[in-house]
């Protein structure tokens, strides 16, 4: 970690050894979900970029990959969150099996408008695979198809995960101590 970032409290969270099971189970359970399919697999940036990348090598099916920029804006307790598409998926899923591809879900408005705008790009089923879930904070209902672990309700990061843009390269999680700013 660069001297910088030890200035934050950061406590462990998940370790690598247990992200690395993690992603193995559940690239275990899509390879055989997706046999028969034609996925693709569209990754949530910034936060899902390492994630995916460890996932797919272990998934053992064909699959396309293509990604989504996005943002919300909005206090944590406002249901009315606005979500922006920074940059939208460039691949035809018309037809085709999309598995969406997140760090973490927390109130769950990100997923929820996902799910919708690629159903209507004309998937034919869509269904969402995240590494962490944050139940406490939720305020739209969203089924996590595939989901690696649940986590308190606290601010973690690395391993993808950012606060302020910062952390997403530590290869472990940590849990950002003493903040209560989310979003
Ligand atoms: P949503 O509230 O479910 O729409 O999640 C929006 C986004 O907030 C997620 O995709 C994450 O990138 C980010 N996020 C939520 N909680 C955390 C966290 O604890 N650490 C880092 N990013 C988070
Ligand atoms: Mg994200």
């Amino acid at each position: 970690m660069n001297e910088e970032d030890t200035t934050l409290p950061l406590s462990l969270l998940v370790s690598r050894r247990v992200i690395e099971e993690t992603v193995s189970r559940l690239a275990a359970q899509i390879s055989d979900d997706y046999r028969e399919k034609h996925l693709v697999a569209v990754g949530v940036l910034k936060g899902a970029f390492i994630f995916m990348a460890d996932l797919v090598r272990q998934i053992d099916v064909p699959l396309e990959i293509d990604f989504v920029t996005v943002s919300s804006y909005g206090s944590g307790t406002n249901s009315s969150r606005t979500i922006t598409m920074h940059q939208d998926i460039t691949t035809d899923v018309s037809g085709k099996d999309v598995l969406v591809i997140e760090d973490i879900v927390d109130t769950g408005h990100t997923l929820c408008y996902l799910a919708d705008h690629l159903k209507a790009r004309g998937a034919r089923s869509v269904r969402l695979c995240a590494l962490a879930d944050k139940p406490s904070r939720r305020e739209q209902d969203v089924t996590i198809d595939y989901l690696g672990f649940t986590v308190p309700d606290q601010f973690v990061v690395g391993y993808g995960l950012d606060f302020d843009n910062r952390f997403r390269y530590l290869p472990d999680i940590y849990a950002l101590e003493a903040h209560h700013d989310q979003g």
